[in-house]
């Protein structure tokens, strides 16, 4: 008797941990850098996917960019900037006098804007690796971090904002572009993709210092958000 009640015991423990791995590998967000990571990762093929027609964000940009209101002279960054997508719209905005530092984990993407800047002669655009945890900025560097659709990404998010929180000058701006999570309306890609709310990503945001500033989504994009934080 007593070997059959440590066998169920032992098949139920089975049962537990492999349902468990099942829910694990179903979670919204769960190893959502392994595209990055993959060592085979083509640049050519990410330029088409995150600056094609058709993406939110590639649609929007000018209105996106805008809606930073960024000054001539500042400095900014662009923390997860991909493929440099809004590297030469950033540059256009701060002017000759100002500076744009792009920061992303994929060092071909970084060796891309790199070559995109030299080519487009924007010598106001510097290109840095960050890391899972860092942005790699100078303490109180910039005026204003933008993360477009990046945030949902920063698998260490609350080291990654207390890099970013030391990066920015007091008073500076922090603005999150990403998608919404609502359970029950967002679509499948969301709902799969991304792994918490806009007012949980909040929540984490002022959990690390900052303070909500204002509500900047341009309109007609209604899976997204775009908020601006104030560092202190
Ligand atoms: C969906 S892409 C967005 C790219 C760009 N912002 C755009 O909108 O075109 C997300 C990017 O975040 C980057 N990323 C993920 N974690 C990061 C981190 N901790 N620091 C910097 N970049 C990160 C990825 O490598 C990827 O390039």
């Amino acid at each position: 008797m007593r070997g059959i009640m440590d066998l169920s015991r032992q098949l139920s423990a089975v049962v537990l941990a492999a349902f468990s791995v099942a829910v694990l590998a179903q979670a919204p967000g769960a190893d959502i850098n392994a595209p990055y990571k993959d060592p085979g990762l083509v640049v050519e093929t990410w330029v088409e996917r995150l600056e094609g027609e058709g993406r939110g964000a590639f649609d929007f940009r000018h209105q996106i960019v805008a809606a930073l209101d960024v000054q001539p002279g500042q400095s900014v960054a662009d923390v997860g900037a991909g493929t440099g997508l809004f590297e030469p719209l950033l540059a256009a905005r701060v002017g000759t006098q100002g500076h744009v530092y792009a920061v992303d984990i994929v060092p071909k993407f970084i060796d891309y804007i790199r070559q995109q800047a030299g080519e487009r002669g924007l010598s106001q655009v510097t290109a840095v690796l960050g890391t899972e945890v860092s942005a790699e900025l100078a303490p109180a560097s910039v005026d204003m971090v933008f993360v477009c659709d990046a945030y949902h990404h920063f698998e260490d998010y609350d080291a990654m904002l207390q890099s970013i929180r030391q990066a920015l000058r007091p008073g500076g701006r922090l603005v999150v572009f990403d998608f919404d999570r609502v359970e029950g309306k967002s679509d499948t890609f969301i709902l799969e993709h991304i792994r918490a709310s806009k007012a949980q990503f909040t929540r984490e945001i002022e959990a690390n210092g900052f303070t909500f500033d204002k509500d900047i989504t341009p309109e007609g994009m209604p899976d997204n958000f775009m908020y601006s934080f104030l560092r202190p």
